[in-house]
């Protein structure tokens, strides 16, 4: 490895966004390993080959961001489309707007409040509790926004993400339910909204694309000969963005994570829902929701006479699955601690990204830490791996 200067384990976006500023500010050459067939981490996107049409393979991705200089940075590689998110729910064969707002409200009431009279009925409806601290996520939905709602558009939704009645989950697991007192269901209020023009894996591949970067795929670090833990730590200075608890060897205990299913169909319709993304609210449908991936890019010249659906199963996650949502109790939270504790001892690594810090992070908080990273801590790192 002498003719590299940084390892970047990860080919997601905190780890491109380290090795593209690496190689083009400061000119290091940097080696690029994942162990997936893939670049790009959870922003893979690639075309389902009977339509031609765009499909993130882990999951809907929608770009928003109020830091400009994530978007600036963003723009830099990609353009993108004015896609403006928008989220529904189908509750007991009824169509409402998300998140709940005055629309939603006066359906599901069939009222006709304005802003003042909804804000005091359901502040009538969550004052159920009297006062009394809510001693589970049922109980906690109540107190946010009174019962009917919360029946209707959370508990099924939440007891399906969970796989648990919320009334065994703990509070904590919602800190608020927004509410907006406007007929505004814009789902993201950001500065900046949308989709990249090319899609997403063209956005990352111009990110790698560099003289002084090299990716590997199929390179597991935890496995690779040359280029794995055992060999090049204390060798080489190492910007890791895999599971900080597989970097220690589970040593003190693995940390929790929510994994998802897709099931992805290719049906012969031009138009199944109407929309990019279908919440199910019902505890007896057994998805969340239902993405239907044409309606994410409506000036791409698509089949008339065909589309992609793919559902959305949530569960809890065993070895061997992918990680995608950190649970975060009592025991990750202890645990987390004890890692973090190591990885501030473990010299020439740096821990980064959703995985390195065991924390949920959008794509532009993902680009904007990696950002602060080269810019904080990459110096010392570079002094102390060599
Ligand atoms: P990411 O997980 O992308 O990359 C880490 C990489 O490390 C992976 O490619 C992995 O293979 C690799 N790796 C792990 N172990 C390794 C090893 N031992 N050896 C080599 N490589 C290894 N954000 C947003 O802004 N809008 C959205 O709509 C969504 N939607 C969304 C849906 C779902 C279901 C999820 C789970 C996440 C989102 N996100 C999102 C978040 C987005 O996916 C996230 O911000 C980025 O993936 C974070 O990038 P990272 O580089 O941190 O991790």
């Amino acid at each position: 490895s002498g003719d590299v200067d940084l390892l970047v384990v990860g080919a997601g976006f905190y780890g491109l966004t380290v090795a593209e500023r690496a190689a083009n500010e400061l000119g290091l050459r940097v080696q690029v390993i994942d162990r997936r067939p893939h670049i790009g981490g959870n922003a893979y996107s690639e075309l389902e080959p009977s339509t031609g049409i765009e499909v993130h393979r882990y999951g809907a991705h929608l770009f928003h961001t109020s830091n400009e200089r994530v978007w600036e940075y963003a723009n830099r590689f990609t353009a993108f489309t004015g896609y403006v998110h928008h989220v529904y729910t189908t509750y007991r064969g009824e169509v409402f707007p998300m998140p709940i707002n005055l629309g939603t409200i006066n359906q599901f009431f069939r009222s006709a409040h304005g802003p003042a009279a909804a804000r005091a009925l359901i502040a009538e409806q969550a004052s159920e509790l009297e006062g009394r601290e809510p001693t589970n996520l049922d109980e906690k939905g109540v107190s946010l926004i009174g019962r009917p709602l919360y029946e209707a558009f959370i508990r099924g939704y939440t007891a399906k993400q969970w796989q648990t009645d919320p009334r065994e989950l703990p509070a904590s697991v919602i800190a608020r339910l927004p509410v907006r007192y406007t007929y505004d269901n814009r789902y993201f209020a950001d500065t900046h909204e949308g989709l990249p023009v090319d899609g997403y894996t063209a956005w990352l591949t111009r990110m790698a694309d560099h003289p002084r970067i090299d990716v590997r795929l199929d390179t597991d670090f935890f496995a690779d000969h040359d280029l794995g833990r055992d060999r090049v730590v204390g060798q080489l200075p190492v910007v890791y963005t895999g599971p900080v608890d597989r970097y220690f060897d589970y040593a003190e205990g693995p940390l929790s994570w929510r994994t998802l299913d897709f099931e992805e169909e290719v049906l012969g319709v031009g138009d199944f829902q109407g929309t990019s993304v279908m919440n199910y609210a019902d505890d007896d449908v057994p998805y969340t929701r239902i993405h239907e991936f044409r309606h994410f890019h409506p000036e791409r010249d698509y089949p008339r006479d065909r589309t992609v659906i793919m559902r959305e199963f949530s569960r809890f996650a065993e070895p061997g699955d992918e990680p995608y949502y950190p649970i975060g109790t009592a025991t990750d939270r202890a645990r987390l601690l004890a890692y973090r504790d190591r990885a501030a001892h473990e010299p020439g690594v740096h821990f980064g990204g959703r995985l390195g810090t065991y924390q949920y992070l959008d794509m532009h908080m993902a680009i904007g830490s990696a950002l602060a990273a080269v810019d904080n801590q990459l110096p010392d790192l570079l002094a102390a791996g060599r």
